[in-house]
């Protein structure tokens, strides 16, 4: 498609032919037009064939984008399949996306031709019509919604696994490059593809990278295989400038898209500041705006019949897709996320007179929502992400509440993935995380279906359950914005997408909408206090904390298990607790006779160990793109410096504890979320990484009281294919030579302990065959020093292929991230889990005794360790509570050298409303023995 794009342009020699053909069919067209309707220009037939052709187009400039009015007159869809079978799915409990997403009714979903044929009850005579060809599947009354639809992705520009040859989503030759389009980057070979779509993903708008301030044109896929296997058929609706066709003046054109972006991302890319860039935009609008000017005098005059040296059409190649953004006949979806910002768009779009789709990412839209609607036109949607914030400075302000408060003053909310820095096959997730910070149950299901189909201009095909829509249908496992929630089936174009779905069963409350706890008070802050509300909870010392309504207990058990203390029989025997101190003194039936107490009512809520967060900086790092705000990075001593002597040279190894950085947000909000520890390493960029620590997320700074829970718990080390630098067998022999003959210098005494069995060894891989090499290591080293190393493989994303050896070797593994995905090579194997594949990595190394648990990669996913956790148990089916609050605690813990358990574990999380791992529950206090104090959070 790249080499054969015909420009619009007329000078051009290589396409002047088809134009000009295109043209004649254009006049001839219009000529039948002006005789069949009197309206028109009556002297239709006394201009030649070209003079038709530029008044037809110019008549055609003036025309909106959007469906015709006769589009649902169709009886086939354009993208139907021949061959593919009708299908019934009946007894479904189907959310329609009807009258603002509240629409939900049981009945049937009639599909054929990749159309919805009809919702509701079919007599017995319209289905025997179809004969054997019709597939009948009874839903059983699960959830169907409609394919989720994605309004930010870069699916297939930057391909999953990452390979160089395949980084296509920005480009780096310039701010304004509104002429290119990432169709010509769409890469037919990613695995994104099918994993999306078994997240129910049918539908993706693919946005150029941000790194540039027009970053060119974006285009609408399904992501289902065409038979033709090409980029160009994925597209929906393809806007007619694809090649360049001349489509009949009559029908509207069609919606064209275009991504831009305003910040730190151009600023960052091009060495500018956010005044180079606005200025960028206002050049390219103002040069836009001067070729629209010329064509409408231009046409003014060729619609008047003033043909004399009239010339040819003014048009620029370069500037014809901002032409018709001036022209409101794009989306223009803009990557946007400070107030600073906004308010330069907003300006911009009302002097260039263009509407914006939508502000993506859009930070700090819910502190400006007024801000926002004095955009040029209609009101822009916001596009943004759950809970992913504070990684940049401009991000820093985020809110889990933005979803909601934004919702309450109006605005549209649509949950985007931005794929691969989401992976979207968990879209829904960020509507489940939306919804349960309060954005009301039928605008989640909006926010990634009807209203995401509607801000990219396709709401008239999808987003919908309505008789005449594109057949792209999702059956659910659950209530799709219960946490976990899978499909079963998946039909794009009318075609089932899953073959053998494995399906998880769950609870039966699981089929409703669950019941979230009230965060008003939390959301009034956040805009109170400019997304920086004070996050510090209120101790309490001295006095006994009672907590009423328990409904269980779990503790860690000596043994680094996590056991079940207490258990309700029924909402009659609920429980009490005592606690003074953060040490619970009485579980079950206590006697209340205090005068001091403060009495939490806990509502049928649950007592259990806090989580212990490993795998991203938290502790080393406030804002990830900020330096000044991070301990910052290790000396590689690979690298051509190597490590200075003063430091140790070879020797040297570096402990985490002397960078510790206490009351981040991070750690606060992940502390309010039941995450009371972190386990972490110095940030490494080569093999060796260092000396762990753990530490406690609640407290304010390492002198306080249990501020450091142990200085060292284990040496850290990296073997990774995507690191820079020497070889992976390098890296091995790194760690062979510091095993078997540690370098004089301070690590010496660390690795003598880790050969001695003392301390693990922790060492973060993913592909199998490095950790078969590890496990090899392990052996030998074995063999040689004749005691056991105590060794644990972190990231471990193909560890599952090694599940028997690994259990064999005594290793244990730290899954992260704990949902896989192959962002790299060395970690394309991965077990989907269900629907894709019966087992996950965890019941696969489960059912081989290694022992595992799960990190994060990111310091702002901690606060999410608790549904990570109830995620990857509910999709690994059949763990038992304690089971699953071990993946997220003491195995964290255990694998990363913690001594004993009660050092770690003198913290545990009280939740109101149900136990951690639901979706019902609110954390609401903190009781830290070491710490000597229960927080109120
Ligand atoms: C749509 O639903 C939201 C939340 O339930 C409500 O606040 C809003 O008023 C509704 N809008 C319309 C147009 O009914
Ligand atoms: C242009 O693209 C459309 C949509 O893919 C296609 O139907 C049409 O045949 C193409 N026209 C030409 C001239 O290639
Ligand atoms: C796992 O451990 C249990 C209990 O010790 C044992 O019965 C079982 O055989 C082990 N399974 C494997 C695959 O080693």
């Amino acid at each position: 498609m790249g080499k054969d794009y015909i420009p619009l342009r007329p000078k051009s020699r290589k396409g002047s032919l088809r134009i000009w053909v295109a043209a004649l069919i254009v006049s001839l067209l219009y000529v039948y037009h002006a005789h069949s309707s009197f309206k028109f220009w009556p002297a239709a037939t006394l201009r030649t064939p070209a003079q038709a052709a530029i008044v037809s187009r110019c008549r055609s400039l003036e025309m909106k984008p959007g469906p015709p009015d006769d589009f649902h007159d169709r009886s086939e869809s354009d993208r139907f399949v021949p061959h593919s079978r009708p299908h019934l799915v009946k007894n479904a409990k189907i959310w329609t996306g009807r009258n603002n997403g509240t629409d939900i009714f049981t009945g049937d979903i009639l599909i054929d031709k990749g159309l919805i044929k009809g919702v509701g009850h079919f007599g017995s005579a319209l289905l025997e019509s179809y004969g054997p060809e019709l597939v009948v599947i009874d839903a059983k009354n699960a959830w169907v919604t409609p394919g989720i639809v994605d309004i930010h992705s870069h699916m297939g520009n930057g391909a999953s696994p990452a390979l160089d040859g395949a980084d296509d989503t920005n480009s780096h030759k310039g701010l304004v490059m509104p002429h290119l389009r990432s169709l010509d980057a769409l890469n037919t070979h990613d695995d994104s593809y099918a994993l999306s779509i078994a997240g129910g993903i049918t539908t993706a708008l693919i946005l150029p990278g941000s790194g540039d301030a027009i970053g060119g044109q974006a285009f609408v896929i399904k992501l289902r295989k065409t038979a033709e296997r090409s980029s160009t058929s994925m597209v929906l609706e393809p806007p007619y400038t694809i090649n360049s066709s001349f489509p009949d003046p009559t029908r509207p054109p069609r919606w064209r898209h275009m991504k831009h972006a305003c910040g730190e991302n151009p600023s960052g890319w091009y060495e500018g500041t956010r005044m180079d860039t606005m200025y960028a935009f206002c050049d390219a609008y103002n040069t836009a705006s001067q070729i629209k000017k010329q064509q409408d005098e231009y046409c003014s005059k060729a619609l008047a019949d003033e043909w004399d040296g009239l010339g040819e059409f003014p048009e620029d190649l370069q500037w014809e897709a901002l032409v018709d953004v001036v022209r409101g006949r794009v989306k223009v979806q803009i990557h946007c996320y400070e107030a600073v910002d906004f308010d330069g768009i907003v300006r911009l779009s009302n002097e260039f007179k263009f509407p914006v789709s939508a502000f993506h990412h859009a930070a700090e839209a819910y502190l400006v929502p007024d801000l926002i609607k004095k955009t040029y036109g209609p009101t822009p949607a916001l596009a943004i992400f759950a809970t992913n914030a504070r990684y940049k400075r401009e991000a820093y302000r985020h809110s889990e509440f933005a979803p909601r408060i934004l919702a309450e003053n109006g605005l549209t909310v649509l949950m985007k993935s931005d794929h691969s820095q989401l992976n979207s096959r968990h879209l829904v997730y960020e509507a489940q995380q939306a919804y349960f910070y309060g954005l009301p149950e039928n605008l989640a299901m909006a926010s990634v279906t009807s209203n995401s189909a509607e801000v990219m201009g396709m709401g008239h095909r999808i987003g919908y359950i309505k008789e005449g829509w594109d057949a792209d249908l999702v059956i659910w496992d659950s209530h799709p914005l219960s946490l976990g929630a899978t499909p079963v089936q998946v039909f794009i174009d009318g075609i089932p997408q899953l073959e053998d779905a494995y399906v998880v069963e769950k609870p039966r409350a699981f089929q409703r909408a669950p019941s979230v706890p009230n965060f008003d008070k939390e959301a009034e802050e956040a805009v109170k206090y400019e997304g920086l509300p004070p996050l510090e909870p209120i101790t309490v010392k001295a006095r006994p904390v009672v907590f009423t309504n328990v409904q269980s207990v779990f503790t860690p058990d000596d043994a680094f298990g996590v056991q079940q203390l207490f258990s309700a029989a029924d909402d009659n025997t609920l429980g009490t607790v005592v606690a003074v101190d953060g040490e619970i003194t009485c579980v079950g039936a206590c006697s209340m006779n205090f005068a001091d107490a403060t009495v939490i009512d806990l509502e049928a809520g649950s007592i259990s160990p806090g989580l212990v967060t490993f795998g991203s900086p938290l502790g080393l790092e406030h804002i990830q793109s900020e330096p000044s705000t991070n301990d910052g990075e290790l000396y590689d001593p690979l690298s051509g410096s190597g490590v200075p002597q003063i430091v140790g040279g070879d020797g040297a190894i570096i402990r985490a504890a002397d960078g510790l950085q206490f009351g981040t947000r991070d750690a606060l909000l992940a502390y309010r979320a039941g995450v009371t520890s972190g386990i972490v390493a110095p940030l490494a960029t080569g093999v060796v990484g260092g000396l762990g620590v753990s530490f406690s997320l609640g407290a304010a700074h390492k002198l306080e009281r249990g501020a450091v829970l142990q200085e060292i718990t284990a040496v850290h080390m990296n073997v990774l294919q995507l690191m820079p630098g020497p070889s992976v067998s390098t890296q091995i022999a790194v760690l062979r030579r510091l095993l078997l003959h540690p370098v004089d210098g301070p690590s010496k005494e660390w690795f003598l302990k880790v050969t001695n069995g003392e301390i693990p060894l922790v060492v973060e891989a993913h592909g199998a065959d490095i950790i078969a090499s590890l496990i090899l290591l392990k052996r030998e080293v074995e063999h040689a020093k004749g005691k056991t190393i105590q060794m644990t493989i972190t990231g471990a994303t193909e560890a599952h292929l090694l599940a028997k050896e690994l259990g064999e070797a005594g290793v244990g593994v730290i899954l992260n991230p704990a949902r896989p995905f192959p962002f790299f090579w060395e970690m394309r194997r991965i077990l989907a889990g269900p629907p894709v594949t019966e087992n996950t990595a965890v019941s696969t190394l489960m059912a081989h005794n290694v022992t595992v648990g799960l990190g994060v990669i990111e310091i702002w996913e901690a606060r999410n360790t608790r549904f990570e956790v109830a995620w990857t148990s509910l999709a690994s089916g059949g763990l038992s509570r304690a089971d699953a609050l071990a993946l997220g605690s003491t195995n964290v813990a255990k694998l990363l050298g913690a001594k004993t358990p009660r050092k770690l574990f003198q913290d545990l999380v009280a939740t109101r409303g149900g136990d951690l791992l639901s979706f019902n529950s609110k954390a609401v206090a903190i009781l830290s023995v070491s710490r000597g104090l229960v927080d109120l959070l």
